[in-house]
């Protein structure tokens, strides 16, 4: 059986789905890089929080760096604006490829379909269910069991744990690059999901296994 760890956000969930809504409270000028800073600082504040030990759930980091956003672009933002932000990084949409490749995947009986994510369950649960994606998935796994992030090693153990499968079974597929290094130095199979031109593979670690511009074409490598 080949086991199939999507990861969530930037790879099936689209984090540049609130810019309409950055465009329109602070300008179409600094809606992208408010945007990507966002993202970046989530991140980061996610990493820090595991070398702490100090786990709190993954809308904490997302919140904690919207506010630092805030003070880092100098922008004034409304409570409202603040929350319909945060409520809209709650509903991010799936991108167009997600659907296609997913129901053409639940077709193959030697493919078992997981999502492998820092969100908590009942987050995911929510964002799938809104994006009509939530059937295709026979789990979901998230970091919140454990109270850690990727990538920390804990994490691919644990969904080794979860799923029941051998690491040269799994395959990560993951738009972002530190979890498909991250992944294969647990031993997984990656695939790098490179949706923007502009993204780049961190130059160390293990490549991917193979390097897709969209989803489209994941099902013809198995
Ligand atoms: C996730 C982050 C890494 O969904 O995007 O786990």
């Amino acid at each position: 059986m080949t086991v199939l760890a999507f990861d969530v956000y930037a790879t099936l969930i689209n984090t540049y789905g609130m810019v309409d809504l950055l465009q329109r409270y602070i300008g179409k000028d600094r809606a992208m890089p408010f945007a990507t800073l966002w993202r970046d600082k989530q991140l980061e504040y996610s990493f820090r929080r595991s070398m702490m030990d100090d786990y709190e759930p993954f809308y904490t980091c997302t919140s904690d760096a919207l506010n630092y956003c805030i003070e880092a672009f100098g922008v004034q933002l409304t409570r409202d604006q603040q929350f319909s932000l945060i409520k809209r990084y709650q509903n991010l949409p799936a991108y167009r490829d997600v659907i296609p490749c997913l129901s053409s995947l639940a077709q193959r009986s030697d493919i078992a379909i997981y999502a492998l994510t820092n969100g908590p369950l009942e987050d995911i649960e929510r964002l799938f269910a809104d994006d009509a994606i939530d059937s295709y998935f026979r789990d979901i796994v998230s970091c919140d069991e454990i109270r850690t992030y990727k990538p920390d090693p804990a994490v691919y153990r644990h969904f080794l744990k979860r799923s029941g499968a051998e690491a040269g079974d799994c395959w990560l597929i993951s738009g972002n690059s530190f979890d498909c290094i991250g992944a294969a130095h647990a031993g997984f199979n990656t695939v790098w999901i490179k949706r923007y031109d502009a993204q780049l593979y961190d130059p160390w670690g293990k490549r991917p296994n193979a390097t897709l511009s969209s989803l489209t074409e994941l099902e013809s490598l198995f």
